[in-house]
């Protein structure tokens, strides 16, 4: 996201989101995985996807136009473009990407509400009440978690080759536990979510073939205390979605829960002081009041405040050219 390419053309395009929303919606339908078989006519797509008869033609059309259906007569069949990134069985499919943007478009819709109120305009809290909005969340986090999370290691951002057991707290769908352990096979990692989470991870786990090193935890942190065995603690996109104090008292607790000599890493969109920039994070923390109320992205001075305050010391901020940076911090 860039803040300083603002065109005619960039504004032209930010009107035009008649497409986007189509493309969406066709992702949430999965039109693709219908078709996935053979063509299809739009009297058969409409019985499937329980579709009016003529909308479902002039949804098809479009879909059609913009590249994604073939039309053969008067059958449609997937572009290869769908093929591969739409069909849910195909391993570079991103669905969940989209089906997770299409829920987040309601909620955006209540943008003036909340801006009005400073109230979140979601009921439930994604991650803890909502399985079928938190499930393609996080599997579309699992996605692009995997090259950032090889990256991290690759660049040297944190140092686990003599680490013994790693916490992985709020772990969401394990990537990060996977990719650790693959790379150090010295680590045995706990990782830590609510029940929703942890089950995909379990999955997750479990196809790596790594369920004797990886143990799941169904545990709300702030509710149940872990034990004190941990030599580093990885906390990935969390602190984002918790208020100020809220994360003051989980890095309180967390210090106890750190072996002597043992390292916490907290990986976020970390915002510079006037937090604006990175732009990503100023934006993603209006989805934050949308989406819980209470959390946003926050400075590289809090964190240091919650560690310090805690007890870590040495504590640094670790960047790249990405938009997600680490802070670290040693007890
Ligand atoms: C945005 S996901 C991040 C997943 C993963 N760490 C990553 O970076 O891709 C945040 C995760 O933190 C978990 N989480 C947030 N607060 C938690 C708490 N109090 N106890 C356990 N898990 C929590 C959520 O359930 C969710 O799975």
């Amino acid at each position: 996201m860039t803040s300083t390419d603002w065109t005619p053309e960039r504004f032209d395009r930010i009107a035009d989101f008649w497409a986007e929303r189509l493309v969406l919606e066709s992702a949430a339908l999965d039109v693709y995985g219908e078709l996935a078989e053979k063509p299809l006519g739009p009297e058969q797509l409409a019985t499937r996807l329980k579709l009016d008869p003529r909308a479902a033609l002039l949804f098809l059309d479009a879909l059609a136009g913009l590249g994604l259906l073939t039309k053969m007569g008067r059958r449609y069949t997937n572009s290869p473009a769908a093929e591969r990134y739409l069909v849910p069985s195909s391993p570079d499919y991103l669905g969940h990407r989209l089906i997770s943007a299409r829920n987040d478009w309601q909620l955006w819709s209540q943008l003036a509400e909340s801006l009005r109120t400073g109230e979140r305009q979601r009921d439930a809290r994604i991650f803890r009440d909502d399985p079928e909005a938190a499930r393609p969340l996080l599997l579309s986090l699992h996605r692009n978690a995997r090259s950032r999370a090889t990256d991290i290691l690759d660049r040297g951002l944190i140092d686990l080759s003599k680490r013994r057991r790693l916490l992985d707290l709020g772990g969401g769908a394990g990537t990060y536990s996977v990719v650790f352990c693959r790379a150090h096979p010295q680590l045995q990692v706990t990782l830590v979510d609510r029940p929703i989470a942890a089950a995909l991870a379990r999955d997750v786990v479990t196809s790596a073939g790594l369920e004797e090193r990886i143990t799941v935890l169904d545990t709300d942190v702030d509710e149940r205390e872990l034990p004190s065995i941990y030599d580093f603690i990885w906390i990935s996109n969390v602190i984002h979605s918790r208020s100020f104090n809220a994360n003051r008292a989980l890095f309180e607790r967390l210090y106890r829960r750190t072996q002597a000599g043992g390292e916490i890493a907290v990986h976020d969109i970390i915002m510079e002081e006037d937090r604006t920039q990175p732009a990503s994070g100023a934006v993603f923390s209006v989805h934050m009041l949308l989406s819980n109320g209470v959390g946003r992205c926050y400075t590289y001075h809090d964190v240091h405040t919650w560690l310090t305050g805690a007890g870590f010391r040495d504590v640094r901020w670790v960047r790249d050219e990405s938009d997600y940076s680490i802070v670290t911090g040693r007890r």
